[in-house]
């Protein structure tokens, strides 16, 4: 298949908005698809040239067509979670969230949201997403099933929960490391499935269980591991108490060897410099999740100051759901945009795309498979339109320049902007 579009991909992260030099931008572009793979990307004539002269062609001019965005952090069990009425995370785990995965028990029911989750992500135009299921191993099945049904590269793990949550949602040591030793064996590798290493927080594993993840990180090296990291105020501190010999809440997590380049900690919202220069060190991510920051008021994630340090350190950026109020990758970096603002910082438009893609297949160590249109990559792209709602139509009558056109998706922009989102070479939406 031969698609014709305006492409827009990143080589690496840009250093200002008139770096030209970190994207690859192509007005009239083609992207030559076979087999689920890009096999040709530049300029339409040249692709055309390349391509068999059958080849079926399809034409989304005048729209953008960029590589699948990413979203490195999100709760497949909280999609009926989200939008519910809480003062903090703690107030709002426990009066939410914690019920609503118990339900996760039951594989119907799990397979039904699932099924739910993969639509919202094509929806949005989300071709990659990392998750968490619940503590219940019949939500990983449901959740790697779907996946494989739809031919999307996700990653996601069974969490690991023993204490501090509700009977039904609790493991124990032992049943935490044999299921996700289980949910491995069954579904890493298969399609293009990637199973992630997964206890919750500090909070809900105790040390027992500590113990037995960091027995899986030695085990799976490769294996991605997500948890969540300096979020909220009273988190700290009560993580402080149940860990008293760590000298911080990242140290907890670096004891058991949790602290690695394959690792995504969610929030990392109250960071010491301490902590940071480890986090730097060791080339974990911090995953920045501003629309839920800003809906469980938990505070302001330093995106450009942690970039920009001496020591940097990796960030990605996730919608969170259900903390998170929006499963679009453009409203999030509008969120995050926002709080940049707040913190005195600029957010270009051209840095926001990138994180929604290279960056954030970069910080999945994915970038050699998703987040670009390279030749020799996995065919996950999306088609954007600018003029997508009547607001933005007016809005894009005036809109001059590709940095302004950027913008406008992401401020205005949400799932009605994608007007079609291919996984493996495949355009999902429309079915939809
Ligand atoms: N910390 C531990 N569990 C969760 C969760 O489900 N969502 C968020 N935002 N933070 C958490
Ligand atoms: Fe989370």
């Amino acid at each position: 298949t031969l698609v014709r579009g305006r492409l827009l991909s990143f080589l690496r992260r840009p250093e200002a908005i008139d770096d030209t030099a970190s994207y690859r931008y192509e007005e009239d572009g083609g992207l030559l698809v076979e087999d689920g793979m890009i096999v040709d990307a530049g300029p339409y004539a040249a692709v055309r040239a390349m391509a068999a002269a059958d080849a079926e062609e399809i034409d989304h001019r005048p729209h953008l067509i960029l590589p699948g965005f990413i979203d490195t952090h999100a709760h497949f069990p909280q999609m009926q979670v989200i939008g519910s009425y809480a003062a903090n995370l703690l107030e709002w785990l426990n009066t939410y969230t914690f019920p609503e995965e118990c339900r996760f028990v039951e594989s119907a029911h799990a397979a039904r949201i699932a099924r739910h989750f993969y639509d919202e992500m094509i929806r949005h135009g989300t071709t990659t997403a990392v998750a968490y299921c619940s503590v219940h191993k019949a939500s990983a099945d449901a959740y790697f099933a779907e996946a494989l049904k739809r031919g999307m590269r996700m990653v996601g793990g069974k969490v690991m929960m023993d204490r501090n949550a509700p009977q039904g949602l609790l493991d124990t040591p032992e049943t935490g490391y044999d299921e996700t030793r289980a949910v491995i064996a069954e579904w890493h590798g298969k399609g293009r499935n990637h199973v992630a290493i997964t206890p919750r927080f500090a909070i809900t594993s105790t040390p027992a269980q500590m113990e037995m993840t960091a027995a899986l990180a030695r085990e799976f090296p490769d294996l991605h591991i997500q948890t969540h990291l300096s979020e909220n105020r009273d988190e700290i501190r009560f993580t402080s108490e149940l860990y008293p010999e760590a000298v911080d809440y990242t140290d907890v997590y670096a004891r058991y060897g949790l602290l690695g380049p394959k690792s995504l900690f969610g929030h990392c919202i109250h960071l010491s410099e301490r902590e940071a220069d480890a986090m730097s060190e060791a080339g974990a991510v911090a995953v920045h999740c501003p629309t839920s920051n800003l809906f469980l008021g938990s505070g302001l994630f330093p995106l450009k100051s942690l970039s920009r340090r001496e020591r940097p350190v990796r960030v990605a950026v996730a919608t969170d759901v259900g903390g998170g109020t929006s499963y679009s990758m453009l409203k999030t970096m509008d969120e995050a945009y926002k709080i940049q603002q707040l913190l005195g910082e600029r957010l270009n438009p051209f840095e926001s795309f990138y994180h929604m893609t290279l960056g954030n297949a970069e910080a999945l160590s994915l970038s050699d498979r998703i987040g670009t249109l390279e030749p020799g990559t996995d065919a996950d792209f999306v088609v954007l339109d600018a003029g997508a709602t009547p607001a933005m139509a007016l809005k894009m009558e005036v809109t001059r320049s590709l940095t302004d056109e950027l913008f406008l998706l992401q401020t205005l922009g949400d799932d009605r902007a994608v007007r079609e989102t291919y996984v493996a070479g495949r355009p999902m939406k429309a079915g939809l």
